[in-house]
């Protein structure tokens, strides 16, 4: 089985540009952020603080979270239900951030992911992916841009979903998440040290899909 490993902070473009690779190359891409998002939705669901880890690690055992898919998109399911489009609000980031830097979270998501990689040839991204998740894949890339170019591009999605959110908001929740993903103790936000770095300022998603695949080619992985 392979595994490339795409790392990088919110907004680099991480998760279209994997998925597309994906499809190209017939590998499960497989979401990481979902799992912290569906883990921040239980906490809202239950009117849990996600920022108190001690009133959300005994409720863990209440969860669990299972991924799905159907024409290669990633479906999630938290306790049997399918929250793939509940996990995606403006909110969901920074909850999701917030309840991704305690390491019993970290730890109850751990095995899922590895399990990925032994059924499937895998595309995974994340933040820890190439330094914790999987040290020894085959592929780390590590994407990524200015946080204005990430909230431009962050903004754009949410507007096209009707969202009434402003630029300066998601410029804001962009920098406030990169703060709390490369400042916490437990797996924070870094390169690994033999991972690829690809800067997509400035890049057509298309460009950035082809500089992935030409790492991908080089390699012999694909
Ligand atoms: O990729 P995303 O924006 O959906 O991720 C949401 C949050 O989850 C992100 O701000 C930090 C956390 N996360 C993480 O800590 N480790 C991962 N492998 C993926 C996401």
């Amino acid at each position: 089985m392979t595994s490339i490993a795409i790392d990088g902070p919110a907004g680099a473009g991480k998760s279209t540009i994997a998925q597309s690779v994906a499809r190209t190359l017939e590998f499960i891409y497989v979401d990481t952020g979902a799992l912290y998002r569906a883990v921040g939705l239980f906490a809202l669901q239950n009117n849990i603080p996600h920022t108190d880890d001690a009133a959300l690690i005994p409720r863990l055992s209440e969860i669990k979270v299972e991924l799905d898919y159907q024409d290669g998109q990633q479906l999630i399911f938290l306790n049997g239900r399918d929250v793939t489009g509940d996990i995606r609000g403006p909110e969901m980031g920074l909850i999701a951030s917030d309840v991704s830097a305690f390491p019993a979270v970290r730890d109850f998501l751990l095995g899922l992911q590895r399990e990925m990689t032994t059924k499937y040839n895998v595309i995974m991204d994340g933040r820890d992916i190439g330094t914790v998740v999987l040290p020894g894949a085959q592929l780390k890339i590590f994407l990524t841009a200015t946080p204005e170019d990430r909230a431009m591009r962050r903004y754009k999605e949410f507007i096209a979903k009707g969202s009434k959110i402003t630029y300066d908001q998601v410029l804001g929740d962009i920098q406030r998440r990169d703060a709390n993903d490369i400042g916490r103790a437990t797996a924070p936000l870094k390169p690994a040290q033999d991972a690829v770095m690809l800067d997509t300022t400035g890049n057509e998603f298309e460009q950035s899909v082809a500089q992935v695949l030409k790492i991908i080619r080089e390699r012999g992985l694909a």
